[in-house]
């Protein structure tokens, strides 16, 4: 079996993390066992780029007990936990491509060693694994009958690939499921970023001010984490309608050029390009913290801010000093790349149980009914993620009241009014 990773020897510990996220991602085990005894994927060959986490783990084990043969590459340089990694190829057979920390040509090797099983399905976090197919091996599409999509930057991609009919096969936007978006971009994002900038940082929330741009799913979970820690939270949007939203919500709302001036702790969470610029850098208060949690390290234009730095170093793991010429000190985490997977664990189990839930459950959907879909970008059945949302409630041991006969006969009428 070929593979590429960091160090075998890591097996071991990976596996203890990939039994503890199982405990929390009861949905996925409830699929699995059914994919156990039904094998709807017999046969199916899944190229996956995702994130390599003991939860991701997880997601593969039940797509190959579902009979799926299913490589993994990374989808992010600096988010692969190696330990993991190594159990998946010495415990369960699953070949690997990702080692944290991979260098771009690396990344993409290994994008392109995944894709060389000839795939009958892609499975995406971020769109770069059909951007490779779409721009250099188109040869691949004749095999390939759908794929997923995992994060809302991906599927931004993929709508545009659409538009302009690039888009070469259908693709099931599982960011797009209401059981995805609302818990894992929400209350995963959140906390997770957290996680990530304590545990770069080991800083302080309470009494300071945390800058957050963008007040999508993951700007309104982190604002909401980062005041209840105690910081003062100052939100930046482009867009008139989640910054009204904001402000109700409690927050500060102003242009990143005034906020720049004031933080002490900077996030990107847009999906944008350069949203924290060199502008910025030079109106930021000495000592300040960058970091993204974006799917991409497009939204920290750190080449400008080398460019305007006298000199750089690490001075703890994921935390760069950069001196400007003006003496002043901004520390970036993690390289820019998002905090959460790559200076802690990513979303917690219990979200990522939902997530992908979805992403088992839109496999098995693009198996059965691949011969009458489109090249085009579809959302998840609302059959399919309300059946994750029953499982997950189940699961918690909670129960929800039914409509009563007269209340479904009421709520389908019209007559009856004042
Ligand atoms: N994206 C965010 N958190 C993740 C996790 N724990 N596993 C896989 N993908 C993720």
């Amino acid at each position: 079996m070929k593979y590429d990773i960091k160090d075998i020897k890591l097996a071991e510990k990976g596996s203890k993390r990939i039994l503890w996220a199982e405990k929390e991602m009861s949905v996925l085990k409830q699929i699995r066992e059914r994919f156990l005894k039904e094998k709807p994927l017999k046969g199916k060959k899944i190229s996956s780029c995702l994130h390599i986490t003991a939860e991701t783990a997880n997601l593969a084990i039940a797509l190959k007990g579902g009979g799926a043969e299913i490589y993994l590459c990374a989808s992010n340089p600096l988010s692969t936990q190696d330990d993991v990694a190594a159990s998946l190829v010495e415990h369960y057979n699953i070949p690997v491509f990702a080692i944290k920390g991979e260098d771009n040509e690396t990344y993409y090797k290994h994008i392109n060693a995944v894709l060389d099983i000839k795939p009958q399905i892609t499975m995406d976090d971020g769109a770069d694994l059909i951007t490779t197919i779409l721009l250099g091996r188109k040869d691949l599409l004749r095999d390939i009958i759908g794929g997923t999509e995992e994060t809302t930057t991906g599927v931004m991609r993929l709508r545009a690939m659409a538009k302009c009919k690039a888009l070469a096969y259908p693709v099931i936007a599982v960011n797009d499921a209401l059981t995805k978006h609302f818990f894992d971009n929400k209350y995963g994002t959140g906390q997770s970023s957290v996680d990530g900038i304590i545990r770069a940082t080991n800083i302080l929330f309470a009494g300071k001010v945390v800058v957050t741009a963008g007040y999508g799913w993951c700007g309104r979970g982190f604002a909401m984490r980062a005041k209840g820690l105690g910081a003062h939270v100052i939100v930046t949007e482009i867009d008139h309608l989640k910054a009204i939203e904001a402000t109700m919500d409690g927050f500060e709302v102003m242009p990143m050029k005034e906020a720049a001036k004031k933080g002490d702790i900077f996030i990107t969470l847009t999906g944008s390009l350069n949203v924290i610029d060199g502008d910025h850098f030079s109106l930021m208060k000495d000592g300040a913290i960058v970091c993204n949690s974006g799917h991409f390290n497009s939204e920290i234009n750190l080449k400008t801010l080398r460019d305007m730095s006298e000199f750089v170093k690490n001075v703890r793991d994921f935390v760069d000093e950069y001196t400007l010429k003006n003496d002043k000190t901004i520390y970036v985490l993690g390289e820019g790349r998002l905090i959460n997977l790559a200076a802690a664990e990513g979303h917690p189990a219990s979200v990522m149980d939902m997530s992908f839930a979805n992403q088992a459950l839109s496999v098995q959907y693009l198996v059965e009914n691949c011969v009458s879909l489109e090249n085009i970008v579809y959302v998840v059945p609302e059959k399919l993620d309300n059946e994750v949302a029953r499982l997950k409630l189940n699961s918690m041991g909670i129960k929800i009241d039914a409509l009563t006969e007269e209340q479904e006969e009421y709520l389908n009428s019209w007559q009856s009014g004042t």
